[in-house]
This record gives structure tokens, C-alpha cells and sequence, in this order.
């Protein structure tokens, strides 16, 4: 049987989400309690090569769990991609005597943990993104706090597109799904939703909308489109050529990805950071926490890794029936 794990790294990989803080002070917390050491690591893995490694206390996540960012800083590394950079990441854990290490982030950063389990070290991952892509999770930490933030700058677009008569773009985040779009697209009411997911080049069906909606009465026209599809600007001029009707393109960009979390971030963040810790103390790794079916639950990484998320069906047709 392997020993029991003693000490606990944490890091934020990737794109940082409103809420990783609150899981951060979750896993820190939560190993305290067990009697365990904690050891923040700096900017993801590439700060793990660095060696950029502090112990944490419980006041070190003090005043944390409201806060947006993360107080780890994160990282995008390619060093991490390669084997050399793997091996060397296992041994600095070994070296700072981190037996057990919870990686908060998205699918990239579940391949990190991967590939330290596979030279040793315990790894457990969270989901940390606010683009919603992980397959074996319902939930990731980021996505609520993103959605609001976005709603509500979109709510104030609406205005002005009102008042002016005109069709407004507007590009919210996600990589490459729609989740985001799909989701701001309904809570705003808009007339039309594009995501990568279900887009097929449709751009004349739109122009026929915005030209009858216009007769109908309607004053504005709100186009929700997905990064993944992204041109927004570009597609703005020429809908605006075709119509007649002026059209304006706002890319949300990164304030999509600020801001203080919202409760249900702040609560699953917290639940899925002690529930990490509990893993790495039951003797597990290699393994990702998950939200599925109102359940707590986790799966090896590999099977999380092998697994396809799909817009769910009924709401996508239900989005495009609410827009008539
Ligand atoms: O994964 C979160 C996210 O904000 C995506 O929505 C976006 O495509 C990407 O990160 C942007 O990444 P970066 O911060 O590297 O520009």
C-alpha cells in the first residue's frame, strides 16, 4: 500500500476563472485540517519548473474566496508538453516533497497531472474554466461568474442597439464551444445564436431575419456569436451592407474572464477543492472531480480525457424557437 500523502501542491494552469481562488483556499484548508502541509505553486507548471513553490498557511487564503484572478498566477508551458519537462516537473515535486499535487484548470492542465501521475506524483484535477468544455463535469468552475459578467455588458449593448435602431454582434468567449454564447444568447433574448457547435455558414438566413424582423417591428436585432466562430467585425460590415440596417460588432474579450465570483462558483469551487483533497487522501490519482447528476463524483483522467461533451440538444432548438 502507498504511504499516506503529506504534502499538498496546488497550482492554476491555463486560462484563469473567477472562482479558482475559492478552490485554492478549499484545498488549502481542507489538508490543514487533515493535518497535512500545504504548498502553493506560482504560475502553473511553468512556475513548477521554476521551482516557484511557498508554503501555504491558513491565512495565506484568508480574504481570498470573493476575489477574481488567482492568488497562484497561471501559465500557459510548452516546457510541460514535453517529456524532459514532465520528469523534471516530478522531481521538483519529489525535491519539495510534494507528494500529492491538485492542478486547477482546464483539459490542458489535466494533461500536466496526467503526466506527472505517470512519473508518480498523485495528481488530482479540478475544473477550472469558464468555457464549460469538460466533458465528465456539468460543471466548471468560472462559467456562472462569465455568464453574468457577460449578460450584463450585453444587457447594456441592447440599450443603445435599441435606441438606435441597429443589429449589434456581439462576441462573447468559449474557445471553441458554444457554451457561453448559447447560454447569454437565451438569457438576453437575442434573435440569433451562433456557436461553433452547430454552424453551418448561414449568414444569408441571418440577413433575411434581421430584413423581416425589421418589417415585424422590431427595433434591434441582437447576434450572440461564439469566439469559435469569431469574425464578428468583418460579418458586421457585410450584414450591414445586405440590410441597409447599421450594425455594430463589441468583442467582450477578457473581462469575461475578471470579476468577484458568484455564490455558486464560490460553492463549487469550495466543494470540488476539499473534495480533491479527499482523493489525494483516500490514496488516489490520476483522477479529475466532477459535478455529473447533481452528484460529487470523479474519473480517471484518461476516461475524462476520452470523453465528448455535446450541446444538449433540446436546448439549442428551444434557443432558436424563444428568438422568433
Ligand atoms: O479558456 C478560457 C479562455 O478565456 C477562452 O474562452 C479563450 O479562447 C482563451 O481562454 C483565451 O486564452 P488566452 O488567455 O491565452 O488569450
Amino acid at each position: 500500500m502507498s504511504k499516506e500523502v503529506q504534502t499538498i501542491g496546488v497550482l492554476t494552469s491555463g486560462g484563469d476563472a473567477p472562482g479558482m481562488n475559492a478552490a485554492i483556499r478549499a484545498v488549502a484548508r481542507k489538508a490543514i485540517a487533515c493535518g497535512k502541509n500545504v504548498k502553493g505553486i506560482q504560475k502553473g507548471f511553468m512556475g513548477l519548473l521554476n521551482e516557484e513553490i511557498m508554503d501555504m498557511q491558513r491565512k495565506d487564503v484568508s480574504d481570498i474566496i470573493q476575489r477574481g484572478g488567482t492568488i497562484l498566477r497561471t501559465a500557459r508551458c510548452d516546457e510541460f508538453r514535453t517529456e524532459e519537462g514532465q520528469q523534471k516537473g516530478a522531481d521538483i515535486c519529489r525535491k519539495h516533497g510534494i507528494d500529492g499535487l491538485v492542478v486547477i484548470g482546464g483539459d490542458g492542465s489535466y494533461r500536466g497531472a496526467q503526466a506527472l501521475a505517470a512519473h508518480g506524483i498523485n495528481t488530482i484535477g479540478i475544473p477550472g474554466t469558464i468555457d464549460l468544455d469538460i466533458a465528465c463535469t456539468d460543471y466548471t468552475i468560472g462559467f456562472d461568474t462569465a455568464v453574468n459578467t457577460a449578460m450584463q455588458a450585453i444587457d447594456k449593448v441592447r440599450d443603445t442597439s435599441s435606441s438606435h435602431e441597429r443589429c449589434s454582434i456581439i462576441e462573447v468567449m468559449g474557445r471553441n464551444a458554444g457554451y457561453i454564447a448559447l447560454w447569454c444568447g437565451v438569457a438576453n433574448g437575442a434573435e440569433d445564436i451562433l456557436i461553433p457547435e452547430k454552424y453551418e455558414f448561414r449568414e444569408q438566413e441571418i440577413i433575411n431575419n434581421i430584413i423581416n424582423n425589421r418589417k415585424k417591428g422590431k427595433t434591434h436585432h441582437l447576434i450572440i456569436n461564439a469566439e469559435g466562430i469569431g469574425h464578428s467585425t468583418s460579418m458586421a460590415r457585410r450584414i450591414e451592407a445586405a440590410t441597409g440596417i447599421e450594425t455594430r460588432a463589441t468583442i467582450l474579450g477578457y473581462m469575461q474572464r475578471g470579476g468577484s465570483p458568484t455564490c455558486k462558483d464560490r460553492f463549487y469551487a469550495s466543494m470540488m477543492g476539499a473534495k480533491a483533497v479527499d482523493l489525494l487522501l483516500e490514496g488516489k490519482s490520476n483522477r479529475v472531480v466532477g459535478y455529473k447528476h447533481a452528484q460529487w463524483v470523479d474519473y480517471d483522467i484518461d476516461e475524462a480525457l476520452s470523453m465528448q461533451k455535446v450541446i444538449p440538444e433540446y436546448e439549442y432548438e428551444t434557443s432558436r424557437m424563444l428568438a422568433i
